[in-house]
């Protein structure tokens, strides 16, 4: 017999950048658990039910983000090699409309898109933790080293808790032999894609952290740039894919 009286509080949960490749990826499973609302620019939003948000903009930010649970921010230019004016307004600019908008509005938790090239100027050789300080080798990674600084003072200053994700090489199709190295041990599947920012949303964050975490975005690939450990036990993250399996 389905129990009548039971009544369910789904999240709200704002998603920037969702037309993008990460976005589409994780819309469906996340739509199935949390009352989703979709956003992007408003050249991209369209008849699928995303809704036009330039993250620029930040009262519009204000606005979209009130009532949110969570914020879930990937709009950005996601090119290693662009230039400064490239970068300035999706992620410089963006960032920071959407860090002081969520804190203003009360946003209990903000997932922001990092990325591993935040720390691409150490050796290829040395394993990547999430204790390491941003070490970035181009301007897109000192660009996210930004954005996990505007996440680091949101999270220090107001009531609103900060995951930054240090997403490696996210790729729907499973990477083989003839994948670059650096890319084939940071790769991060469809599906655990969706585990990180389900985990990333709904995990309590140790104490002592002071309501900032720094989370590695990739799979659980048996060579890996990226230590696991620390964000298994930070946010709860338990990704079962791996660049090296056969399946
Ligand atoms: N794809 C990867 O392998 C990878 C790796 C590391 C980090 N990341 C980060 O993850 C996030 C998502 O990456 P993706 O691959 O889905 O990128 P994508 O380019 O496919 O999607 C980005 C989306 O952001 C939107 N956008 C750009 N400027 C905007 C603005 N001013 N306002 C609102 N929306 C805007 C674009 O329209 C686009 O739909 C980015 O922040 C990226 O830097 C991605």
């Amino acid at each position: 017999m389905p129990d009548t009286n039971r009544t369910t509080t789904r999240r709200r949960v704002v998603v920037t950048g969702a037309a993008g490749r990460i976005g589409r990826a994780l819309a469906g499973p996340l739509d199935e658990r949390w009352d989703v609302l979709r956003t992007d620019l408003p050249e991209a939003a369209d008849a699928a039910g995303i809704a036009p948000l330039d993250v620029t903009d930040l009262e519009a930010c204000r606005a979209a983000f009130a009532d949110a649970d969570a914020v879930v921010h990937l709009a950005a230019d996601p090119g290693p090699g662009v230039s400064f004016d490239e970068l300035h307004g999706p992620n410089l600019v963006g960032p920071y409309a959407v860090a002081q908008a969520a804190a203003d509005v009360r946003v209990r938790r903000l997932v922001l898109a990092s990325s591993l090239h935040a720390m691409s100027a150490l050796p290829a050789s040395v394993q990547r933790r999430t204790s390491d300080q941003p070490r970035p080798g181009n301007l897109y990674g000192a660009a996210k080293a930004w954005s996990e600084g505007l996440g680091a003072w949101i999270a220090a200053t107001t009531g609103t808790s900060v995951v930054a994700l240090r997403i490696g090489y996210f790729s729907e199709q499973r990477p083989g032999p003839d994948t670059l190295p650096q890319d084939r041990t940071a790769w991060l599947s469809t599906r655990d894609a969706v585990e990180l920012v389900r985990a990333s949303v709904e995990a309590d964050l140790p104490a002592g952290v002071d309501g900032f975490v720094v989370a590695h975005g990739v799979s659980a690939n048996r060579h890996n740039v990226a230590e696991l450990g620390a964000t298994r036990r930070d946010i709860g993250y338990v990704p079962v894919d791996d660049a090296w399996s056969e399946e």
